[in-house]
């Protein structure tokens, strides 16, 4: 008899029949937000908006930012993950893989895996960083799936981690976008599902889903620092030297001209979410055999309250089948999932057993669902 190294146990010696025991569970999972709470009204000291225009729009009614100059992105993500660490009762030297996703990394490279790698002195093991933005944990946890699948690994870090506050334009013209978003962090520890453990059911990750459409890829979007030269746009987004070697990818004149914030067409981003998160959800549960009613817990990326709403009433969900804290921490990015997942979690509101649903619309376009049973 042959056995699967990946779990010790006995069985036919066909790579397939290997790869069908093995499922991915969360086994710890951890959320840090900074302290310092930014109410609506706070913003006005920037910019030309309301409380008013703020919560009916986005149904935001407060973020939170990152101490300037104490915290940054992988710093948060650091203080998610001892958590998540510590609740799957390891340690970080057992951690054999770091997957980080995020828009708003410490340094435009190296990325932020290797910063936590170093931060929480854990072994010379591989770190991906992933730059998918609003979805970015999303294919951060389909990643992780793939490895432990396989049986590569056995403890995979998974984290989100955004530090907006450090790169929002705070003036009236970029208002459509600063009020939106928030920092924070979240992480999981992904292991191998115990199939005895599933109180009757597979436990673990049962799909994940993940797509891409860049035919709009400039509507919601950071174009500098970045190589582009214009290439990709009517409109000329960075403005720069062309005779002067070294002013091409940052310049005084992008700086000048406020193109180093983000832009996004909010309509256009809208129209397009409201479309895919209910498909990407259904295509998780078809795949499954499964039906929105199936659904104990949907966990939205915070987007936008509007848009879950809509989902919400498409997908014919109650109240109590969709977890949101946008009210609370504005949109996170990367980090939306985990600590809303991290959060519905510690209320008691995701028990043994439960069909969870996490689902992704952003920037690119890129969207996915991850279906499990938790
Ligand atoms: C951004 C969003 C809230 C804007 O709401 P909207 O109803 O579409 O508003 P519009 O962009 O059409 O702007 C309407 C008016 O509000 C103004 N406005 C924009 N931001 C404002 C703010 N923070 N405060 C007050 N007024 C604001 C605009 O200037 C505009 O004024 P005008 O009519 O005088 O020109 C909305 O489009 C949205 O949520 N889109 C999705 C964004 C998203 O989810 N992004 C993340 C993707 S992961």
């Amino acid at each position: 008899m042959i056995t699967c190294q990946a779990f010790g146990v006995d069985f036919l010696p066909s790579f397939s029949n290997c790869i069908a025991m093995l499922q991915t569970k969360i086994a710890g999972i951890g959320k840090y937000v900074p302290s310092n709470v930014v109410t609506n009204n706070d913003l006005l000291k920037y910019m030309d908006t309301s409380d008013e225009w703020i919560q009916e729009r986005t149904g935001i009614k407060e973020r939170r930012y990152a101490d300037r100059t104490g915290e940054t992105t992988t710093t948060m993500a650091v203080e998610a993950s001892k958590i998540a660490i510590d609740r799957a009762g390891i340690t970080p030297q057992d951690i054999d893989f770091i997957i980080f996703a995020t828009l708003s990394p410490d340094y435009y490279f190296p990325g932020c895996g290797v910063l936590l790698q170093r931060a929480m002195k854990m072994k010379e093991i591989g770190a991906l960083d992933v730059r998918n933005q609003c979805s970015g944990f999303v294919y951060a946890m389909s990643i992780g799936d793939q490895f432990i699948k396989t049986g590569m690994y056995k403890n995979i870090l998974v984290t989100g981690s955004e530090k907006h506050s450090f790169g929002l334009d705070f003036s009236t013209r970029g208002r459509n976008i600063s009020v939106i978003f928030g920092d924070g962090a979240g992480a999981v520890v992904l292991q191998p599902a115990d199939p005895s453990t599933s109180a009757g059911k597979t436990q673990g990750i049962l799909s994940t889903h993940l797509h891409s459409d860049g035919e709009s890829a400039e509507i919601l979007a950071m174009f500098n620092p970045g190589t582009h030269a214009n290439h990709w746009t009517a409109e000329r987004v960075a403005d720069f030297n062309a005779a002067e070697a070294g002013d091409m990818f940052m310049s005084h004149a992008m700086i000048e001209k406020a193109q180093n914030f983000p832009i996004m067409d909010g309509p256009a981003v809208f129209k397009k979410a409201v479309v895919k998160f209910p498909e990407v959800i259904i295509e998780a549960l078809t795949a499954n055999g499964l039906q929105p009613s199936d659904i104990n817990m949907l966990i939205p990326h915070q987007a936008n309250l509007r848009i879950a709403q809509f989902v919400q009433q498409k997908l014919g969900l109650s109240n109590d089948q969709v977890y949101n804290n946008i009210d609370k921490y504005g949109n996170t990015t990367a980090a939306s999932i985990p600590i809303a997942l991290c959060e519905a979690w510690e209320q008691g509101k995701i028990k043994e057993g439960d069909l969870v649903c996490l689902a992704a619309f952003g920037s690119g376009f890129t969207w996915g669902s991850v279906l499990l049973r938790w």
